[in-house]
């Protein structure tokens, strides 16, 4: 299914994804504006594959970075008021733009699905227990197509083929770079890794 060619049933936001699309612009960066829309073609070319509902995944998508570009306090003090893991507060906007983005969407479009909310939250450093919309969109961000990383050809073709063997790469990758920078690594991460990278 062709973005464009999408309408929506209502079935999980009062908008059109026009009236989406608008609303998301006012919050994004050309540039990122641009990953979305690139991160929805790659997340409903996997639903197709993997028959997964369009629009839930073209909402998910188009909403996954929404809370990207908020500042770094807004996100502190909601992290705060909405009592999430308070160790959050030792990370940044790379981890914290995920499950505050959850809640955002939430409080601003009254979206309530599960699947779609969970996907928001989770895109950032995954989850042991992905279903299968969480797991279409964390590696569609990873695959979409305006990313020209060494080897994203390998994860799109692995995404195509199997996509636990997608995530498992996507997942490897990033940890690898980030041990390589000395970076910091959120647990989640680490409990992501052992659940879809470790060979059982
Ligand atoms: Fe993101
Ligand atoms: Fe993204």
């Amino acid at each position: 299914m062709k973005a464009k060619n999408l309408v929506y049933s209502d079935a999980y936001i009062d908008l059109s994804r026009k009236e989406l699309l608008e609303s998301i612009r006012q919050v994004l960066s050309e540039k990122r504006y641009t990953h979305v829309l690139g991160v929805e073609q790659a997340a409903l070319e996997l639903a197709e594959r993997y028959g997964v509902d369009s629009e839930q995944v073209s909402i998910a998508a188009l909403l996954h970075d929404y809370a990207k570009e908020q500042s770094d306090e807004e996100m502190r003090d909601m992290i705060i008021s909405e009592n999430m893991d308070l160790e959050l507060l030792q990370y940044g906007n790379s981890i914290w733009h995920g499950p505050v983005g959850a809640v955002m969407v939430r409080n601003q479009f009254s979206i309530h699905d599960q699947d779609i909310l969970d996907a928001i939250r989770h895109h950032t450093v995954g989850s042991p227990n992905m279903g299968i919309v969480e797991q279409i969109i964390y590696l569609a961000d990873y695959i979409e197509p305006n990313r020209t990383f060494k080897g994203v050809d390998k994860a799109r073709s692995l995404a195509e083929k199997n996509i636990h063997e997608g995530i498992a790469y996507a997942t490897l990758k990033t940890l690898k770079h980030l041990l390589n920078k000395n970076a910091r690594i959120y647990p989640k991460a680490i409990e992501t890794y052992n659940a879809w990278v470790v060979k059982k």
